[in-house]
């Protein structure tokens, strides 16, 4: 199997701020679902951005092959911006928009401006423009946060699913339990990496990084 994303030994700081990323060295496979966890702070969205080249690492390289697709945390839109759900898939996508739409039950929210969309609602809508270019890396950037049940299990599903087809997911995830149970492999991020492995493995240094135990592992 080919390796679609690498980073090796990266270390980056923000200006007046210490390192956030230290010797962060990892590589993703096709196909595989690899999960990112970590406390706040410890450094994952900053991570995700240096992958994507969204953000230049002081020292050490990283680099993704193929098409990549990506959710944000947090997406600001000016307020008054009239661009609805579908203008956003259709300007993003090479892909046929309706089938981005049938595939995550967009339809009640598709002429709607994205403005005016609940949190899990815009979370659904950036997931669909970064499925609508068809990526061969899909990076996730807590996108499960504000959903309901019904969604989250639909998200999922679809996950399992890409990655199945051969699409490398990167999932970061507040959601411990929710990555230790779907992921193939996973990170333990906390400005350095704490563990890297098989989640069956994650769940000794758990509690040390997170100060706590894990419900139900
Ligand atoms: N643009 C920025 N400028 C300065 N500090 C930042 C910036 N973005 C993130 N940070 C800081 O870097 C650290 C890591 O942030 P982040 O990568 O967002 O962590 P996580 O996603 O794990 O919560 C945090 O302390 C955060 O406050
Ligand atoms: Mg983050």
């Amino acid at each position: 199997m080919g390796k679609v994303v690498v980073a090796d030994n990266v270390t980056h700081s923000y200006p007046q701020r210490g390192a956030v990323l230290e010797n962060v060295s990892l590589s993703v496979d096709e196909g595989e679902f690899y999960g990112i966890i970590g406390p706040n702070g410890g450094g994952k969205t900053t991570l995700l951005k240096v992958l994507l080249g969204l953000v230049k690492p002081d020292r050490g390289i990283a680099f993704l092959r193929g098409k990549a697709g990506y959710v944000p945390q947090n997406l600001s839109v000016e307020p008054y911006c009239p661009a609805t759900v579908k203008d956003l898939v259709t300007a993003v996508g090479g892909r046929s928009a309706h089938e981005v739409l049938a595939q995550l039950h967009l339809h009640e929210i598709w002429n709607r401006r994205f403005v005016d969309l609940s949190g899990g609602q815009k979370k659904i809508s950036l997931l669909a423009m970064a499925l609508s270019v068809s990526p061969k890396v899909l990076l996730l950037d807590e996108p499960t946060a504000e959903l309901d049940v019904h969604f989250r299990k639909h998200v999922l599903n679809l996950l399992r699913d890409l990655s199945r087809r051969g699409t490398a997911v990167i999932l970061v995830s507040h959601d411990i339990n929710f990555v230790l149970t779907n992921a193939d492999r996973v990170l333990v991020l906390s400005k350095m990496v704490v563990f890297e492995g098989s989640p069956s493995k994650a769940g000794e240094v758990i509690p040390k990084v997170f100060g706590m135990g894990v419900a139900g592992k």
